[in-house]
């Protein structure tokens, strides 16, 4: 079982910008804690991150026949990129959205996500925390399709 964790823009600033939205944590001490976190439950964790929306976007098409899920902060890319919305659409595999901040109550710009619908869920708010949860929430969906599938081999 593997997951990708794709970051966006910005987010390799975590800890030093805006420390009043998005929290004290660094990018990298949140990816150990995924990553112990992951292992603990038996899935293999990848990383990534990149200003760049063609980067996202390449590494997103990487994970068709490589992976089992994805969890993805868009970072700003959230509010405008249709293109990264595309690649999450074209692999087909389950994809948890992820913000720090409560996007919903801060600017306006921010309130709408191009992403949130393809995904199978948004975790929004709750600090570097957001984080755990969408890994939580990964591998319960993970899971379930694996029950899926081996009762489907059954019957
Ligand atoms: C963010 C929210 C976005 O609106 C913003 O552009 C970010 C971070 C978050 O994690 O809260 O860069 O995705």
């Amino acid at each position: 079982m593997k997951i990708v964790v794709i970051q966006g823009p910005n987010l390799n600033m975590l800890g030093v910008r805006e420390q009043n939205i998005y929290g004290p944590m660094k990018m990298e001490d949140i990816h150990a804690q995924m990553k112990s976190f992951g292992e603990q439950n038996g899935a293999e964790v990848e990383f990534f991150q990149s200003n760049l929306e063609g980067e996202i976007i390449d590494r997103i098409q990487e994970c068709l026949g490589d992976a089992d899920g994805i969890i993805i902060n868009p970072a700003g890319y959230t509010h405008t990129s249709i293109a990264i919305r595309d690649a999450i659409s074209a692999v087909s595999m389950p994809t948890i959205e992820v913000h720090l901040s409560n996007i919903s109550q801060r600017e306006e710009f921010r309130h709408k996500s191009l992403i949130a619908p393809v995904c199978a869920g948004q975790i929004s708010g709750m600090g570097a925390f957001s984080y755990h949860l969408g890994m939580v929430g990964m591998l319960q969906i993970l899971t379930e399709i694996k029950m899926m599938k081996e009762q489907e081999e059954k019957a």
